[in-house]
């Protein structure tokens, strides 16, 4: 019997509505080999629910993300809807609301190379080898969803007294959302090779000590079979790049796992790679790390594989579909070993012929499966 799963698109800005379709055309693929019917929704996300509502989530995108058994977002943002006017609405506000509406508080983002692309990352080959790790970022705390103000300051203040504007963020943890975290990657490390490297700034910041502690704690009472290591998120920084290949899981609160998932995307060269899924406690959300790309949207030729992969990603996490979830990924690395590339992911020697536009890279993929 062919099971149903129903799946909310979350297309947003720019790239999205093109790479979204590519991630489509492969569930349908790979559902009908594994047994598998795959139901979709659409809703409005960021700039283009701004527009045509108003907000960048509107109520009905959170009730139909609500009501389905997995989201499958493409990316949220462009130029159109910069501004640094605190009363005016932004699209990430679509993509921060939803994870916490959702409850989302893990985030985990794959890194791993592609033979075929080793070529393509900025380091040397010998440091990229064997590159397999996974940033497990905590995505519904610290400074993302603290206290925040702007304010004119009549008192003045600072050193000559000058009065102006004054404005903070705050970084706030409680126990239990540390607690949480460190068991996921906890988890995710006993499912790889047995090692968390717990990234903190506890030299400076009481919000870290207090991090380093629990996740301490956490390892010592559960999880004694798994190796733990601290790093200072600016040693990490430079880690990353230095022996990027000695990393299994890297857990880290919330900003600190926003900048490092980004350098460690370098590693590999191919942003248009890196797929994530954001987990919590209910439906799970699953989405590219790149952004909406506005400067090549509407033309065809953006890189469809980040989103097709977190597809994979959904078939593992959401519908217990590892075979499936394997099939899509030896897919991409066959089109891939065979000299196919999107324009980001072209090197020097790729043949002309061998450059192809969205579409056409999601019927590869699909057709390999
Ligand atoms: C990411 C993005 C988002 C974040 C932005 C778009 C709000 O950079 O998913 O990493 O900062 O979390
Ligand atoms: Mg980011």
């Amino acid at each position: 019997m062919t099971r149903t799963y129903r799946i909310c698109l979350l297309p947003g800005d720019g790239i999205g509505p093109e790479i979204i379709a590519e991630g489509c055309k492969v569930l349908d693929a790979v559902g009908a080999k594994h047994g598998a019917a795959f139901s979709r929704t659409e809703a409005l996300i960021g700039g283009c629910a701004i527009d045509a509502c108003g907000t960048a989530l509107p109520d009905e995108t959170l009730a139909a993300a609500k009501a389905a058994d997995a989201v499958l977002l493409a990316a949220v943002g462009g130029p159109k809807w910069d501004t640094t006017d605190p009363e005016k609405p932004r699209p990430e506000q679509g993509l921060l609301g939803i994870r916490k509406e959702l409850g989302l508080y893990t985030n985990l983002r794959p890194v791993q190379i592609f033979s075929a692309l080793a070529g393509a990352s900025t380091l040397k080959p010998e440091v990229i080898d064997g590159v397999d790790l996974m940033i497990v970022r905590e995505l519904t705390g610290g400074l993302y969803f603290g206290r925040r103000e702007r304010f004119y300051d009549e008192e003045g203040g600072g050193a000559n007294g000058a009065r102006g504007q004054r404005a903070y963020d705050t970084l706030e943890y409680r126990e239990y959302e540390v607690e949480r975290i460190a068991r996921q990657a906890f988890e995710a490390a006993r499912k790889r090779r047995n090692k968390v490297t717990s990234v903190d700034k506890a030299n400076v910041l009481e919000t870290s000590r207090m991090w380093r502690e629990i996740v301490h704690r956490v390892g010592a009472e559960e999880f004694p079979d798994v190796e733990l290591e601290d790093l200072l998120v600016d040693n990490a920084a430079m880690q990353l790049v230095n022996r990027p290949a000695d990393f299994d899981v890297l857990v880290t609160e919330n900003m600190f796992g926003d900048i490092l998932s980004d350098e460690a995307a370098q590693i590999t060269g191919s942003l248009g790679m890196l797929a994530s899924a954001s987990l919590g406690d209910g439906v799970a959300l699953y989405e590219p790390s790149h952004g909406s790309a506005p400067d090549i949207a509407g033309r065809g030729i953006a890189n469809p594989l980040a989103q097709i992969l977190s597809v994979e990603m959904m078939l593992r996490y959401s519908f217990d579909m590892a075979d499936a979830a394997d099939d899509i990924r030896r897919a991409v690395t066959e089109v891939l070993d065979e000299g196919w590339r999107t324009g980001d992911i072209k090197q020097a020697d790729t043949p002309a012929d061998k450059v192809v536009g969205t579409a056409r890279m999601g019927d590869l993929v699909a057709e390999h499966l």
